[in-house]
């Protein structure tokens, strides 16, 4: 099956996306079925281009290495652009996709502008995948009521922990449980920060590595003042009860301003800091808090080291389940685009040519012995 996609945002998740869209594009095909082309990609600095018929995503994917600033409208060569200079609105009301894939930044303005680009697309009848925080934590009820009534999908795999299969786990795996309560080590920055500063580093230090490590929001207050957790832990009780909880209900301590006997709390208790996002989740309303904890060594959550993301969910069916792995990176993030695309189209059931083959072998060799 053949779709077009539209990309908002070509940044380090727009690329990881773009890159895996090529690498893996035999695989899309045989064994999911699907044979995607990016029509166009808009940008915050670097202008729009659309091209109807595909862009070679490998052409820009070299060219942006070698050229990081020039506008995406030099690499289209020589081929026109109707209308010349497409805005993102023009294009996302407009253009020809099937697929809206949104990784612009999060922002915690009510998730604008990318909600309302969301939005349109959603009443086109158009399926939206994205990574970007804000709409899903600010309107994800008002998302959802516009992916019923249209007829179209929206998902979000990559707003919490990145590639790491968080909404697969529980929205499929736990179906039909109850999800009483979750606790998580959200952010891999603050995760970082907190392992550097135990180990006797300065905060400024710190913070510098986890930036120059490329862990860090734009802007590194959505980390560390607990922003980018508080939205995470929005997204899962939003998503869980279809409820929305106010930001500012959220109790939220980041670790810029984090008591310093903490640290020496944990090094003589045995125990490690963490950035905790905790929600309790009711059938009418539900407590978020994000704060530094000590955890002890029987915590799930204690052993995260570096930039790793971990949540414990509790159900009432099979008690506690916990899921860990990495939160962020352009390959990690760019990955759960890529999850969320295959899932939008699950015509084609997987099996890994290896098993069919042998499951057939099984088979024959079945009949034969009869
Ligand atoms: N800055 C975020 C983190 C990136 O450190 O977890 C992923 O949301």
């Amino acid at each position: 099956m053949k779709f077009k996609i539209l990309l908002l945002g070509f940044g380090n998740v727009g690329k990881g996306f773009c890159r895996l869209l090529s690498e893996k594009r035999k695989i899309l095909k045989e064994n999911y079925g699907i044979d995607p082309s990016v029509v166009g990609i808009c940008t915050r600095t670097r202008g729009n281009v659309y091209d109807p018929g595909g862009i070679d995503l490998t052409i820009f994917l070299n060219r942006t290495e070698r050229t990081p600033l020039i506008p995406l409208k030099e690499m289209l060569g020589s081929k026109v652009m109707i209308p010349e200079d497409p805005s993102v609105e023009e294009l996302v009301s407009k253009a020809d996709y099937d697929v809206l894939a949104e990784c612009t930044l999060t922002s915690l303005d009510g998730g604008e502008p990318a909600y309302g680009w969301m939005k349109k697309a959603l009443e086109r009848g158009r399926s939206v995948i994205t990574t970007n925080k804000g709409p899903i934590a600010f309107h994800y009820p008002e998302l959802h009521e516009l992916e019923l009534k249209h007829g179209s999908r929206l998902l979000f795999e990559g707003t919490v922990m990145a590639g790491t299969p968080v909404f697969a786990t529980f929205l499929q795996g736990l179906s039909g449980s109850r999800i009483q309560s979750f606790e998580g080590v959200l952010n891999g920055t603050c995760n970082y920060i907190l392992e550097l500063m135990q180990q006797g580093k300065g905060y400024g230090d710190a913070l510098e590595k986890a930036r120059e490590a490329g862990y860090a929001e734009a802007d590194p207050a959505m980390d560390v003042e607990g922003y980018d957790s508080a939205l995470k832990a929005l997204i899962l009780s939003n998503v869980l009860t279809k409820k929305s909880v106010p930001f500012e209900k959220i109790e939220l301590q980041g670790i810029r301003a984090m008591d310093p006997g903490l640290i020496e709390q944990a090094r003589s208790g045995k125990g490690k800091i963490r950035l905790v996002a905790r929600g309790r989740l009711g059938d009418n309303n539900s407590d978020i808090s994000v704060k530094p904890e000590v955890l002890l060594p029987e915590h799930p959550l204690y052993n995260l080291p570096g930039a790793m993301n971990g949540l414990v969910f509790n159900t009432d069916t099979v008690g506690q389940v916990y899921i860990s792995g990495k939160g962020a990176g352009s390959r990690e993030t760019g990955f759960a685009l890529l999850s969320d695309l295959i899932a939008l189209f699950p015509g084609k059931r997987h099996f890994h040519p290896s098993v069919s083959v042998h499951k057939e072998q099984l088979i024959s060799r079945r009949a034969h012995l009869c």
